[in-house]
C-alpha cells in the first residue's frame, strides 16, 4: 500500500475539514457548513463522508478529496499537504529522495544565497561600496530595512563575484546556470551584474532565486535583473512576498506596486502588506501567488500607465491590469473570481509620483491613497466615461458597446445587477432596456463559446482506487500522440488528488521523463505503476477511441455525481429557503440535459463504430 493510501484509509474527510472549519455541521448523511473558500451567507459547502469528499454548491463550484482540501485551504502544493494529512494520520514518511533537477535547484538556490550575503557584506563594509550607502542615504532607506531586505552592492569589476565564489569551490558553469555570470564568446565568464544596488529577489519561503540590480547614477539601463533561470522567472516573481506573506494574510489583501524601492519604502513604514510586479500588467501566475495569501488584491498605477490606459477600451483596460486569464490548467479554480471582482481594486497616483515618494512625503497619504482604492470595474466605467461624451447618442452608444459586455462577465448577480443600474444612470438609458440587451450579449457570447461541459468537480464512488482514471492516464503517460485529443480533459474529472496532480504534470511536460521530475516523489511508484500497467496492443485509431470514450465515460461519471449529490443536498433543503431550493433545481435540470447529450453522443459512437465494423 502506498504512502498516499494510508494516509486516506487512516483519516475520515469529516475529521479533515472540521479540523479547519469548526462550524461544519450534520445535515442528513452528509456535513455542511459556510464554505471556508468563498463569503457566503447560506452554507453551501458539503462534505459527503461516504465519498470521502467535498464540495461548494456555490460561488466555487469545486470540490474534491482530503488533499484537495488541505491544499486549497492551507496554499500548498500536493507534496506539503501529504506531509500534513501523513502527521495528521500518524503516518511516517521517507525522507524525500531528490531528484537531480532539485538537486541543480537546490545548488541554484545556494549559490543565490551565497551571492547575495557577499553583495550585502560589500555594502556594508566595503569603501568601495561609499557611493551606494551615500545613494541609500539620499533616498531615505533606513539601516534596518537595509538588513530586512538583504541590500547588496556589486563593486565596479569584472570578477569580484567569480573569484569569491571560486574560493567558495562554486564552478562557473553553476555560476552562469544561475545567471550571476555572463559567458564570454572567446571562452570564460565575467560578473554580470557591476557596480550596482543589489536586490536579492525571494521566493514566499525566503529562498533568493534572483537579483535585480539598480545602476547608481543615470546610466542605462537603470535596472539589470538576473535572467530567467531553472529557478527564476519574472513573470512569477512578487518582490518582498517573503517579508509580506504574514501582513497580507493579516490584513486580506495585497498591495501590488511596481518597483523594488517602493516595495522597500513601504515595508520600513510599516506597510507590510507591500509586493512589487515588477512591471505593469499583473501575470496570472503573480495572481496565483497572491491567492495563497489574500483574495483581495489592490494595484498601484502609477498616473503614467493609468493615463495610457485611458486610451483603452473597457475590456482592453482590465486585460492591462491583470493580463488576461487563460484556460490552462491552474487558473481553473480561479474561473469565478476574474478581473470584474469588486475584490481587486486599483489606485491612480499622483502625476509624477510613485509609492516610494509618496510615502517618504507622507506615510497617512499612502494609507488615504489606499483606503479610496476603486474597484478595477468601477474604474473602467470612469475611463470609458470620460472618453466619450455621454451628452450624444453616439457617445452613449459607444459607452453600453463597451461596458456592457463587461457587466455581462460579471458571475456574481448581486453585483451584475449594481453595474447594470450605474450604466443605465451613466448613458441614461432605462434598465430594462439595458437587461434585454445583456441578455442578447449573454446569448451571442454563449454562442460563440459552445463548449459543451465545464465540469467543475467530480467524486466518484467510494472505492480508494480509480480504473477508469488509470486507465485513461496509462493511455495517456504511454501515447504522446494523444494530446493532441485530450484537450477536453479537465483535472476536475479525477476525483482523486493523484490522478489530478499526474494530469497537471502531464500538460506541463513533453515526455515521461519530465513528468517524473515534476511529480513529487510520493507519486511516482502512481507513475510507474501506470506505465507498467499492460494494455492490450492498439492502432493509432484505436488508441485514439479509446482516449474519447474514457473522456465521454469519466464525463458522464462526473454528472452522474453531481446528480447524487444534489439529490442530498434537495432532501436537506427541503424545510430551507424556497429560492436556494429554486436554484438547486436548475442547475439540476442543466445537469440532466448535459447528461442526455453525453449518452446521445456515446450512443452515436457506437453506432457508427458498428457499421464501421
Ligand atoms: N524594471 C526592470 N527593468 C528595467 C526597468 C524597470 O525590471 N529596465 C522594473 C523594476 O522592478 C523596477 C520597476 O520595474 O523597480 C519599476 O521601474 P521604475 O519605475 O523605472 O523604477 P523604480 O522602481 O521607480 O526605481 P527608482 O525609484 O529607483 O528610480
Ligand atoms: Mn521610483
Amino acid at each position: 500500500m502506498s504512502v498516499i493510501d494510508e494516509v486516506k484509509q487512516r483519516l475520515d474527510i469529516v475529521d479533515v475539514v472540521a479540523s479547519y472549519v469548526p462550524d461544519l455541521k450534520k445535515a442528513g448523511r452528509n456535513f455542511k457548513a459556510i464554505c471556508p473558500f468563498h463569503a457566503e451567507k447560506t452554507p453551501s459547502f458539503f462534505v459527503f463522508p461516504e465519498r470521502q469528499s467535498w464540495h461548494c454548491f456555490g460561488a466555487c463550484g469545486t470540490g474534491g478529496d482530503a488533499f484537495s482540501f488541505v491544499m486549497k485551504k492551507e496554499g500548498v502544493d500536493f507534496g506539503e499537504a501529504l506531509r500534513i494529512l501523513a502527521q495528521k494520520a500518524g503516518v511516517a514518511l521517507s525522507p524525500p529522495e531528490r531528484s537531480e533537477a532539485q538537486q541543480q535547484s537546490q545548488k541554484l538556490k545556494e549559490l543565490n544565497e551565497a551571492a547575495a550575503q557577499y553583495y550585502h557584506h560589500l555594502l556594508l563594509n566595503s569603501s568601495v561600496a561609499q557611493q551606494a550607502r551615500d545613494y541609500l542615504a539620499r533616498r531615505g532607506v533606513s539601516e534596518k530595512a537595509i538588513e530586512d531586505f538583504q541590500l547588496g552592492f556589486s563593486p565596479p569589476e569584472w570578477e569580484a563575484l567569480r573569484g569569491q565564489m571560486a574560493r567558495h569551490g562554486y564552478s562557473d558553469s553553476d555560476l552562469l546556470a544561475a545567471g550571476l555570470l555572463v559567458e564570454k564568446e572567446q571562452g570564460g565568464a565575467y560578473d554580470r551584474f557591476r557596480n550596482r544596488l543589489m536586490f536579492p529577489i525571494r521566493s514566499s519561503d525566503g529562498r533568493v532565486m534572483g537579483f535585480g540590480a539598480r545602476a547608481l547614477d543615470d546610466s542605462l539601463p537603470k535596472y539589470t535583473n538576473s535572467p530567467q533561470t531553472a529557478i527564476f522567472d519574472k513573470s512569477s516573481v512578487l518582490y518582498g512576498v517573503d517579508r509580506a506573506r504574514s501582513a497580507i494574510r493579516k490584513e486580506d489583501l495585497a498591495i501590488v506596486v511596481e518597483g523594488y524601492m517602493d516595495v522597500v519604502m513601504a515595508h520600513q513604514h510599516g506597510f507590510s502588506n507591500v509586493v512589487a510586479s515588477l512591471g505593469t500588467a499583473l501575470t496570472e501566475k503573480q495572481v496565483g501567488a497572491i491567492k495563497k495569501l489574500t483574495r483581495n488584491i489592490t494595484l498601484a498605477l502609477d498616473a503614467d500607465a493609468a493615463g495610457q490606459m485611458a486610451m483603452l477600451r473597457g475590456q482592453e483596460v482590465i486585460s492591462q491590469t491583470f493580463s488576461q486569464p487563460s484556460s490552462v490548467a491552474g487558473w481553473t479554480d480561479v474561473r469565478y473570481e476574474n478581473p470584474y471582482n469588486a475584490r481587486w481594486k486599483v489606485v491612480i497616483l499622483p502625476q509624477g509620483k510613485d509609492p516610494d515618494e509618496i510615502i517618504r512625503e507622507g506615510p497617512e497619504e499612502w494609507q488615504r491613497l489606499v483606503d479610496g482604492a476603486t474597484p478595477v470595474i468601477d474604474y473602467v466605467f470612469q475611463v470609458v466615461a470620460s472618453k466619450v461624451d455621454l451628452a450624444e447618442l453616439d457617445g452613449k452608444s459607444a459607452a453600453v458597446d463597451q461596458l456592457l459586455p463587461i457587466v455581462s462577465e460579471i458571475k456574481d448577480p448581486v453585483s451584475q445587477a449594481h453595474y447594470l443600474q450605474k450604466l443605465s444612470r451613466l448613458v441614461g438609458v432605462n434598465e430594462r432596456d439595458l437587461a434585454s440587451a445583456l441578455s442578447r450579449v449573454r446569448a451571442r457570447s454563449r454562442a460563440r463559446q459552445r463548449d459543451p461541459v465545464q465540469p467543475s468537480t467530480l467524486v466518484s464512488s467510494l472505492q480508494a482506487k480509480d480504473p477508469l482514471a488509470d486507465y485513461c492516464l496509462s493511455l495517456l503517460v504511454r501515447y504522446p500522440e494523444l494530446r493532441r485529443c485530450s484537450e477536453e480533459l479537465s483535472a476536475d474529472l479525477f476525483p482523486h488528488s493523484e490522478s489530478r496532480q499526474l494530469l497537471l504534470a502531464w500538460r506541463e511536460c513533453g515526455d515521461c521523463d519530465s513528468i517524473r521530475t515534476k511529480l513529487d516523489p510520493a507519486l511516482r511508484e502512481y507513475l510507474d505503476s501506470l506505465t507498467a500497467k499492460p494494455l492490450p496492443p492498439m492502432t493509432e485509431t484505436q488508441r485514439e477511441e479509446a482516449m474519447t470514450d474514457c473522456i465521454y465515460r469519466l464525463r458522464q461519471r462526473w454528472l452522474r455525481d453531481m446528480k447524487a449529490k444534489e439529490e442530498a443536498l434537495i432532501s436537506d433543503m427541503q424545510c430551507g429557503d424556497a429560492a436556494e431550493l429554486d436554484e438547486v433545481q436548475r442547475l439540476a435540470l442543466e445537469i440532466n440535459v448535459q447528461l442526455r447529450q453525453a449518452f446521445l453522443h456515446k450512443q452515436k459512437r457506437t453506432r457508427s463504430s458498428e457499421v464501421g465494423a
